[in-house]
Order: structure tokens, then C-alpha cells, then sequence
């Protein structure tokens, strides 16, 4: 384990700003989807934090499920091609499904996610993501619920990992220079 605040060059978000964000979002959710039966499904890993916290400013109960997925392909950016490692527990027909997500990058991995929730005869799917970069998108995705709209750089913390570090960071940042030599 190393510290991590020397690894960021710039903080984006402080966890105060997301909490507060999340609060916003939260509240629209809860407000939208009174009376309905919710599920909310978060992506592995990245999406655990998110997940935690947002639930938790909803005002009532609301259960959750989660989905494992893998890109594969040549490059080691997501390829769009996914294919399935944990998928939900869950029985989705006829729910109104909320997919909780950290970030859209290319939008490959939502988009392909959410297509394949939708052949389950769901009543309705959308998207709930805290961070989404709009320069990044290869795909249009139709997210209802947006934390920040943030610029095309790398960033980590609140989930999002590098090499699957620093996901346990409180804050969302860009990493130093020295971290990728
Ligand atoms: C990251 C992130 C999103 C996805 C976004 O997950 O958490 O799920 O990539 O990328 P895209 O919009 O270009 O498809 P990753 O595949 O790194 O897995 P992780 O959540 O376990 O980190
Ligand atoms: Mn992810
Ligand atoms: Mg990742």
C-alpha cells in the first residue's frame, strides 16, 4: 500500500461534492420512481461505491443486484464485445430497472449492458452514472441521471481504479505523471 494523495496531480470532485451530487440525484430518483417497483443494479467493481452512497440518501427502501461483465478483444480499452461473469440474481421482468454506474467513458459497456437488460422484459431501464465524459462517447447512450460531465482525462478514485488501485480513494482526481512510469 502506498499513499495515495502523492499520486494525484489534480483533484476533480471532493467527497463532499459527490455526497452532496449524489443527495441531488437521490432525491430526483426517489421522486421519479414513487410507487414503482425499483431495482437498482450496479456494475462491478467500479460501481460499489456509488452504489453504497447513493442508496443510502434514498428516503425509503430499494433493493439492489449486481452484474460482472468483461470487455474482451484485442485492445485494453473496452471493445464493445462483453461477455458475462456474475449476471444479477434476479428475475428483471416487469421491474422498473435503474442501472448504477461510476462512469461512462466510451459508452460501449452501458450500451451493450443495457440492450441486454431490455430483452429481459423489464418495465423500464435507464441510467444513473456519477461521472460521465461526453469527448470520450463512441456510442450515444441516453443516461437519465448524471452526476458531472467531466473532461477526456484518466481519472481514479470513488471506485475507479488504475490497475485496480486507488479505488478506495475518497476523492475523484487525475494521477500524477510519475504513477504510469
Ligand atoms: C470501467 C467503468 C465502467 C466502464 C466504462 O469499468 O467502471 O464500467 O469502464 O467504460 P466504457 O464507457 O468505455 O465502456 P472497467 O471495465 O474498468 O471495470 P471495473 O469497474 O471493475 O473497474
Ligand atoms: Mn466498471
Ligand atoms: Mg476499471
Amino acid at each position: 500500500a502506498t499513499h495515495m494523495g502523492k499520486d494525484l496531480e489534480k483533484v476533480l470532485y471532493t467527497e463532499e461534492q459527490i455526497q452532496d451530487r449524489l443527495a441531488e440525484l437521490g432525491q430526483d430518483i426517489w421522486r421519479d420512481y414513487e410507487g414503482k417497483d425499483l431495482l437498482l443494479v450496479g456494475v462491478l467493481k467500479g460501481a460499489v461505491l456509488v452504489m453504497a452512497d447513493l442508496m443510502r440518501t434514498l428516503p425509503g427502501s430499494a433493493p439492489m443486484d449486481w452484474m460482472a461483465v468483461s470487455s474482451y478483444g484485442s485492445g485494453t480499452k473496452s471493445s464493445g464485445v462483453v461477455r458475462i461473469l456474475k449476471d444479477l440474481d434476479t428475475d428483471i421482468t416487469d421491474k422498473h430497472v435503474l442501472i448504477v454506474e461510476d462512469i461512462i467513458d466510451s459508452g460501449l459497456t452501458l450500451s451493450w449492458i443495457r440492450a441486454n437488460l431490455e430483452s429481459r422484459s423489464p418495465a423500464s431501464v435507464e441510467i444513473c452514472t456519477l461521472l460521465r465524459k461526453p469527448d470520450a462517447a463512441k456510442v450515444h447512450i441516453d443516461c437519465k441521471y448524471v452526476g458531472f460531465d467531466i473532461p477526456n482525462e484518466f481519472v481514479v478514485g470513488y471506485g475507479l481504479d488504475f490497475a485496480e488501485q486507488y479505488r478506495n480513494l475518497r476523492d475523484v482526481g487525475t494521477l500524477a505523471p510519475h504513477v504510469y512510469s
